[in-house]
């Protein structure tokens, strides 16, 4: 990763972090439900889908501001909920999440479940009253995410996931998995960036063809570091895919298969950013970080 590109994504990520945490003040409860957002939304996590808001807009040569950030707060907010229901007893069983115990260990189930419902209503709260924003926009932005969230996007994948557990997948059928449970919020991302930094319709293809290309390398290298990735590194439990016979890119193609598909994808992502100048560099280096991550 170049040092320009590490300082970008920290300055990003600084961003998100105190706009998430201001976004928690307005709510004044006190109530454990608040303390379990908190903890959901707060403790830690690459803030990939927020840094993919912020590049998408300043690949159109809008730089952060007050309404970017609450966009890419609104983005987070779905993708925290949707790790809290996802590592539920109901779904993955799971007790660890960014080093930490998982929201339901911490603050009990029915606690969790509220706080998955409360971080997706949250989300769609922030797009309805982004700021300095026209009413068009910002409906375009809410549907946007509304359709990656639910039963056409990433509700439907953690279906598909579900069902297809001690199943096996053709290539096609894990593909179409991954392209909903995580390639839809990734795309919505970009494409919310690229609405922020008023692309045009051409432009917003050429985006949607990117993230297309980057969600599913981003959910080949999740399965890849399930399996090569010690729990410490991860800030999750290593092998919990195996251990519950999960359909996965490494399971169909094996760990050097898995690779190979990763860096095909990464370089189609790159090849639909041709039309893009520089200001696109922070989405080029994305492309390359997803592939490369450790954790
Ligand atoms: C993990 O997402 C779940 C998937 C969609 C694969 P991330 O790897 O982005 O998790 P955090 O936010 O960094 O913890
Ligand atoms: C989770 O996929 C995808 C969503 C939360 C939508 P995984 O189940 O593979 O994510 P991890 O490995 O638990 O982070
Ligand atoms: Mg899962
Ligand atoms: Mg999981
Ligand atoms: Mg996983």
């Amino acid at each position: 990763m170049s040092d320009d590109f590490t300082h970008y994504a920290q300055t990003c990520r600084e961003r998100v972090d105190r706009a998430l945490d201001a976004c928690l003040l307005d709510i004044t409860e006190d109530n454990p439900l608040l303390s379990a957002m908190r903890y959901a939304l707060l403790n830690g996590g690459k803030r990939v889908r927020p840094l993919l808001v912020y590049a998408a807009a300043r690949a159109l040569g809008r730089s952060a501001d007050a309404t970017v950030d609450q966009a890419a707060c609104a983005l987070e907010a779905i993708h925290a909920y949707s790790l809290v229901h996802d590592d539920l007893p109901a779904m993955d069983d799971d007790d660890l999440r960014r080093g930490q115990p998982t929201c339901h260990i911490r603050f009990g189930e029915a606690t969790a479940i509220l706080t998955g419902d409360a971080l997706q209503t949250l989300a769609f709260e922030l797009l309805t009253t982004l700021p300095a924003t026209a009413a068009t926009a910002r409906l375009q932005a809410l549907r946007t995410l509304t359709q990656a969230s639910g039963a056409q996007g990433m509700v439907l994948g953690q279906a598909i996931d579900l069902a297809a557990v001690d199943k096996t997948l053709d290539l096609a059928q894990l593909e179409r998995m991954h392209q909903h449970k995580t390639g839809a919020l990734i795309r919505a991302s970009v494409t919310i960036g690229g609405l922020l930094g008023d692309a045009d319709a051409t432009q917003l293809q050429a985006l949607d063809d990117y993230a297309d290309a980057i969600g599913l390398a981003f959910q080949v290298q999740d399965d890849i570091l399930d399996v090569t990735t010690e729990t410490a590194v991860l800030g999750k439990q290593q092998g919990a895919d195996v251990a519950r016979n999960k359909p996965t890119y490494v399971a169909l193609l094996g760990l050097e298969g898995a690779r190979t598909k990763a860096d095909e994808l990464r370089d189609r992502a790159l090849n639909s950013l041709r039309p893009f100048d520089d200001r696109a560099d922070a989405l080029r280096q994305l492309a390359q970080y997803i592939v490369d991550r450790g954790n």
